[in-house]
């Protein structure tokens, strides 16, 4: 089977290494993928948001199913686009229409939903530039710190904590008047603060039935101990130790199956990956945001966890078929730690050569921001390489991870070495 996988991030080389292990032998393309993806796929110089060339591609590759990685496409309608052309509606395309989509394009879309079906989430009003005075007094309803989203999709950066009332009166006009984050931010979401620790919980569903794969938990600052920045992710665990039996029990009941079913009660078929992140507010989980695909660098440490064939699942989903598919988890613990580019998630350079992947025995090396020039793989974005390894617990992966990360170096890499440090 021809596969091609969307993306270019360590999610889309860890689906590519994922997918080449299949007793199916498929044949992969990647667009428009990094020098980690050349060694296992063709790439494809084509952009992520391109369906016409994505669409050509398809024709000349004889692709037969599509898998996408980030969230951009899908709020953009490739799903919906594949479906509307007779020529593209038989391939299958691993993620959900523009509609369900906005899930995670957009925050009030996602608010009314949870709070539609029951599912437990923090209570919320959205605002615009209209109703800005009302949300300047709503904000002196709630106690601090206060939470201000911009409602569309703003690269990780449209969430904003602030622990003083004024300065978030402030900030809701920035973002509602000044167009802070853009389009993006032309509605706000508010929500009440809440606390407790993060996790991450993952359903893949062909809009009849679904299966929980493994959780995880990343680690979104680029500082130890949880401080500076926020970035795309510095690594991740999973199995995530807290999250036990019953807790999990809960996160199904409650979280997982009222998504599901509340899907379909919407008349919305959902094929492909929901990505619900989390909070423990005491022992009780509540929604803090939907993303409609695998996460990064959730999938570093998700899919090499992953027993079963991950084209049967795939295949399955787009058939409508996956209660047909058993799933079957690694019980050991996997770590992945990512290394970046000095002044990462701010300015960073470009086009240094990266030296030891090779020697690295005791993990796998999924490339991020990497491009080949010659024979030699350089760093080519801010997020480089993610190193994942196993072990009996999170502490044992970590110091494998860690170890395999000893015999890689660029100019001005940097990873946090305290992962798990909150566990
Ligand atoms: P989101 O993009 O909605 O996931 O928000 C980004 C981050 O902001 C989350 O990972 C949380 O760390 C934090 N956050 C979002 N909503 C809340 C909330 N209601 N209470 C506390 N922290 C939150
Ligand atoms: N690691 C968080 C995300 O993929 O959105």
């Amino acid at each position: 089977m021809n596969v091609l996988i969307l993306g270019s991030g360590a999610r889309e080389h860890t689906m590519a290494w994922k997918l080449s292990q299949s007793p199916q032998n498929p044949t992969l393309f990647v667009a428009p993928g990094n020098a980690g993806t050349a060694s296992l796929a063709t790439n494809l110089p084509l952009s992520v948001t391109d369906f016409g060339g994505i669409a050509q591609a398809v024709h000349q590759n004889n692709i037969e199913l599509v898998l996408v990685g980030p969230e951009d496409p899908l709020v953009l309608g490739i799903s919906d686009y594949f479906a509307a052309d007779p020529q593209l509606a038989n391939v299958p395309v691993i993620g959900p229409n523009k509609t369900a989509a906005q899930l995670e394009g957009s925050k009030q879309y996602a608010k009314e939903f949870l709070i539609r079906h029951g599912i437990p989430t923090a209570a919320y009003a959205a605002f615009t530039a209209d109703t800005l005075a009302e949300g300047q007094a709503f904000l002196t309803t709630l106690k601090a710190p206060y939470v201000l989203k911009a409602d569309g999709l703003a690269a990780g950066k449209g969430v904003l904590i602030l622990s003083d009332l004024a300065e978030a009166q402030s900030a809701l006009a920035e973002m509602l008047v000044d167009q802070k984050f853009g389009a993006a931010s032309q509605t706000v979401v508010i929500e009440e603060f809440l606390s407790g620790i993060e996790l991450s919980c993952f359903v893949l569903t062909d809009g009849h039935s679904y299966k929980v794969l493994p959780t995880a938990k990343d680690y979104k600052r680029i500082g130890e101990g949880d401080t500076g920045l926020n970035t795309g992710g510095m690594g991740a665990i999973s199995p995530v130790p807290f999250a036990d039996e019953a807790f999990m029990d809960k996160v199904h009941q409650r979280v997982v199956i009222p998504t599901v079913e509340g899907l379909k009660k919407d008349g919305i078929t959902y094929v492909g990956f929901i990505f619900i992140g989390l909070i423990k507010v005491g022992d009780d989980p509540m929604v803090i945001e939907y993303n409609v695909r695998m996460g990064d660098p959730e999938t570093e440490v998700v899919l090499p966890r992953i027993k079963t064939d991950l084209l049967t699942l795939l295949h399955a989903t787009g058939q409508g078929t996956l209660h047909e598919v058993a799933l079957e988890i690694d019980t050991r613990t996997a770590t992945t730690v990512m290394a970046v580019a000095g002044g990462y998630p701010e300015a960073y350079e470009k086009g240094h050569p990266i030296t030891g992947i090779d020697q690295v025995k005791e993990a796998l090396v999924f490339q991020a921001g990497t491009a080949q020039k010659g024979d030699q793989v350089c760093t080519n974005g801010g997020r480089v390489l993610a190193v994942t390894a196993f072990g009996a617990d999170y502490r044992q992966a970590l110091a494998e991870s860690y170890r395999g990360l000893s015999h890689i170096s660029f100019q001005d890499m940097y990873f946090r070495k305290d992962l798990g440090f909150d566990l």
